[in-house]
């Protein structure tokens, strides 16, 4: 597929999907495990790490902001931050929630601002619907916009996830193509790739981190009994679910790369 269709389709597949995302942003007080609530609350303990390095008023940019929960967020803690979203639907649920934010129409490889303009660029969930050369597109955009110094935090999907999503995926693909219904692009990578990547175009400091053990999406399915006892006996193992070495970085659920101009 070329990768104007791509980018298209993430769009497109956003379009439909916004009140998903909003439903579950809004669903904070889930009484059953949530996978989904999980692991974004884990990654969002590891870019604290980030924050807690910036002056406040720092400028921060949310590129593929979505409904806006985390521009929000970023925004109470005293950060300057602007949300790029180029899904309309997306975008109109951004608006109505924080009408007090700044969300902006631009795709992550075209961002319309000067070079040298921010402290951080967080992109969560949204590389991962663009291909390669959209990826490349995107990191060398990022780069011209940050300030001398500034940093990047991405997320990814790991290819050798524990869940086997990269084996779901293509599994389910055909069907969705009988149905004619719109099955989203993914990326599959692993950390060393991004990683040098990355260093190729310039950056600095580059580090990848696995978050959450992806095996709790697969025990989550099997039953809320299964789930809890799965998540007990992970926690035992892995306190903190961060994980630095490979092979374990390279199987979790989420891939987190931070990286410096
Ligand atoms: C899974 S959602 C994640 C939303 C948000 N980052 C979060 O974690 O709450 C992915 C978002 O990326 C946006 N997106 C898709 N393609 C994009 C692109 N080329 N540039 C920027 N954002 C894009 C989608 O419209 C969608 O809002």
């Amino acid at each position: 597929m070329k990768t104007k269709n791509i980018v298209e389709l993430a769009i497109k597949r956003h379009d439909i999907d916004a009140s998903w995302f909003q439903d579950q942003y809004q669903k904070n007080n889930d009484a059953d495990f949530n996978p989904f609530q999980y692991g974004r609350t884990l990654v969002i303990n590891e870019l604290s790490n980030i924050l807690s390095q910036l002056p406040s008023g720092a400028k921060i940019l949310d590129v593929g902001s979505g409904t806006g929960h985390l521009c929000s967020w970023l925004s109470k803690q005293g950060f300057d931050v602007t949300g790029v979203e180029p899904s309309e639907e997306m975008r109109g649920f951004a608006k109505k929630n924080f009408p007090q934010l700044q969300f902006i129409n631009a795709i992550s490889s075209k961002i319309p601002f000067n070079e040298n303009q921010f402290d951080l660029i967080i992109s969560f969930e949204v590389l991962r619907y663009l291909n390669r050369e959209e990826n490349i597109n995107t990191y060398n955009e990022y780069y011209r916009i940050l300030k001398p110094k500034g940093k990047i935090f991405v997320t990814h999907v790991n290819m050798f996830a524990s869940d086997f999503y990269y084996f779901f995926y293509y599994l389910k693909k055909p069907f969705y193509k009988l149905k004619n219904k719109v099955y989203h692009y993914c990326y599959f990578t692993t950390p060393k790739r991004e990683e040098n990547l990355l260093k190729k175009i310039g950056f600095s400091q580059v580090q990848s981190i696995g978050i959450m053990s992806a095996s709790l999406r697969i025990a989550n399915k099997l039953g809320k009994w299964y789930s809890k006892i799965h998540l007990q006996i992970i926690n035992k193992l892995f306190k903190s679910q961060k994980f630095l070495d490979n092979p374990l970085k390279s199987m979790a659920g989420h891939l987190v790369i931070t990286a410096t101009k």
